[in-house]
């Protein structure tokens, strides 16, 4: 293949903007499929488990022949769990394909995947997809986008954007907002002529970047990634510059290349080719594989550290095998280590009992896809809660942070900020969109946000929209946000500002204070009863304030600001009846006070 003729794009998307479907019809259209072969729907989403969440987990390459270029695709997950996943393909690719729907607009995700495909400095093509939609408002779109942009902080050619308007589902496009043509043409065009080619050299020493990581029974891991200088050749050995500066020796037995969906083999490819690679055991993704003669190493890539842990069990319970096969301990941990063949972001450890093991990954809904993935596969399993992986910094625990987008009718704002309050989750923006929706910003714990999702529909009635990516590493909570505590609401002279002490059941023995939110109407005291409960009876027994009786179920509206005098608030801080008292905890106190 002529380099000018390849082009090699990423499609970027928040969730369930259509991304999926986008591909599936570039690929119908370019005439791939034959009669006889039959077209399933999603072809994109392999897994059956994509396809039944309808999202997109693991990236997949495919190629796109028109005319006489080669277009390869990489699918990028649209989950924030696989972020890390997205910024690699960033550099397998010379353009990117951001899918915005037409109705919703920039969403929190649009904006994370954005950043890193202008972070690479690729040229971005604006698909406005779902313009069939009744509500479409692709002029508006437009707008958020060039907002998103410039927010970004675009080049000038980066801000020279093409824009295709798009229904993938009808499969058709346009370059113009008015009427769409019968087809997609526009936008193979738009690709062609917008995207740039490969042009590194070709008579250099290879150098290939392993970027994606798969597996298959036969050739056992594949190593996916772009050429980027020299040839490579099935058959031909080489050296892996492995991440820690080691070098090992290694050879290419298989070496393919895309062709619609499948991998077909080839014998060479060179620079600027997306290939895969077989025969290399242990390869890892970062890892460089080069020229035995000219061992250089490409830059190495930070991977997504994960956050969320929680222990596998075989399940010996006297009820094990109703629901599954039993699996002995061996079959469990041969099938945790296959898991790590392909996913970087995954952690697997022994634990001291044979039957047990703790497995990390990059938050609840990545390792609630390899739970769900086994129990299909037939695995029976007992796991255990989600705990956070916490670190220790220069001497101090850390707890990770993540940074929390939420899209919500406005109507659910106070009981969102109250839930997320419980959960120490700090406001970063608000942004009031004026029709109705708000958008909010969070630096949450992300122990936080354990089980909050289910929470959060609920508040929302089924509306909101909820996104997170990682931020860093914090001060430890510990168990104090989102679970079983027990609470004081305490306010200062220093008007209608308040403390809200926290202790945890499960942690007895630490206290912890931290300056809140100003009380207003509807701002509700934990989402937990018994927080309620307790202010409810202190507030009471003061009569403090009119407010509504709480039954278990009912958190508690404050109707009328509460303050607290100074002597009140030790005074229910030293009640033992509601906290105990720690050396730790008459420190803090102390210092707010
Ligand atoms: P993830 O893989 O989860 O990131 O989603 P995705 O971006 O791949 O979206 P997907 O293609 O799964 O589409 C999401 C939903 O939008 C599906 O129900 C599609 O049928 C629908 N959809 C996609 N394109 C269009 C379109 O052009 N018009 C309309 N009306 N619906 C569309």
């Amino acid at each position: 293949q002529q380099r000018e003729n390849i082009r090699n794009i990423a499609i970027i998307a928040h969730v369930d903007h259509g991304k999926t479907t986008l591909v599936d019809q570039l690929l119908k259209q370019s005439g791939l499929f034959q009669q006889h072969e039959v077209v399933q729907d999603r072809m994109m989403d392999s897994n059956d488990l994509e396809r039944e969440r309808g999202i997109t987990i693991l990236a997949k390459n495919t190629a796109i022949t028109y005319k006489d270029y080669l277009i390869n695709i990489v699918d990028t997950p649209g989950h924030a769990d696989f972020g890390g996943e997205v910024e690699r393909i960033m550099k397998m690719v010379d353009g990117v394909l951001l899918v915005v729907d037409a109705f919703e607009g920039c969403m929190p995700q649009t904006k994370v995947v954005l950043r890193k495909a202008l972070e690479h400095q690729l040229i971005p093509i604006v698909v406005i997809n779902k313009i069939d939609r009744p509500n479409a408002r692709a002029a508006e779109v437009i707008d958020e986008v060039i907002d998103l942009f410039i927010e970004l902080e675009a080049t000038d050619t980066q801000l020279e954007f093409p824009v295709v308007y798009a229904s993938a589902l009808m499969g058709t496009a346009s370059a113009t907002e008015d009427k769409q043509d019968e087809n997609m043409l526009v936008l193979y065009d738009t690709i062609v002529e917008h995207i740039p080619y490969p042009t590194e050299q070709l008579d250099a020493p290879l150098q290939f970047l392993v970027t994606l990581l798969d597996y298959n029974e036969y050739v056992g891991r594949i190593a996916i990634g772009r050429v980027n200088r020299g040839i490579i050749r099935q058959g031909q050995s080489v050296a892996v510059m492995m991440r820690d500066g080691g070098i090992k020796s290694g050879r290419i037995e298989k070496l393919y290349g895309f062709q619609g969906l499948k991998r077909i083999e080839i014998s060479e490819a060179g620079a600027g080719d997306l290939v895969a690679i077989a025969g290399i055991r242990e390869i890892n993704i970062g890892e460089t594989i080069a020229d035995p003669a000219h061992p250089e190493a490409l830059p190495v890539f930070a991977i997504d550290e994960p956050t969320l842990q929680m222990t596998f069990l075989v399940n010996n319970s006297p009820f094990a095998g109703r629901e599954g096969k039993w699996i002995t301990s061996r079959k469990l941990r041969e099938r945790l280590f296959k898991e790590l063949e392909t996913d970087v972001a995954l952690r697997v450890e022994e634990t001291e009992s044979p039957d047990a093991f703790i497995v990390a990954g990059r938050g609840e809904l990545h390792l609630t896809v390899l739970i769900e993935n086994m129990r299909r596969e037939g695995y029976e399993l007992q796991v255990s809660k989600p705990e956070v992986i916490v670190k220790v910094i220069e001497g101090k625990k850390q707890e990770p942070y993540e940074r929390l987008f939420v899209d919500i009718p406005e109507e659910s704002l106070g009981a969102v900020m109250e839930s997320l309050g419980s959960r120490k989750a700090e406001m970063i923006n608000m942004i009031n969109h004026g029709n109705g929706q708000v958008r909010l910003e969070f630096r949450i714990p992300a122990r936080g946000l354990i089980g909050y999702r289910t929470a959060f529909l609920t508040l929302t009635r089924g509306y909101g929209i909820l996104n997170h990516v990682f931020d860093s590493y914090g001060p430890f909570v510990g168990q104090t946000v989102g679970g079983r505590h027990e609470g004081v609401l305490v306010a200062t002279e220093k008007g209608v500002s308040s403390f809200y002490g926290m202790m945890s059941v499960e942690d007895r023995g630490t206290m912890f204070l931290e300056p809140g939110t100003e009380i207003y109407e509807g701002m509700i005291v934990g989402e937990h009863n018994r927080d309620s409960d307790i202010v409810v009876n202190i507030c009471k027994e003061k009569q403090l304030t009119n407010m509504r009786a709480a039954n278990k179920d009912e958190t508690v509206k404050l109707k009328t600001p509460i303050v607290f005098s100074l002597e009140q608030a030790l005074e229910y801080l030293n009640n033992d009846e509601y906290c105990e008292i720690t050396p730790e905890s008459i420190r803090l106190r102390k210092k707010i006070l």
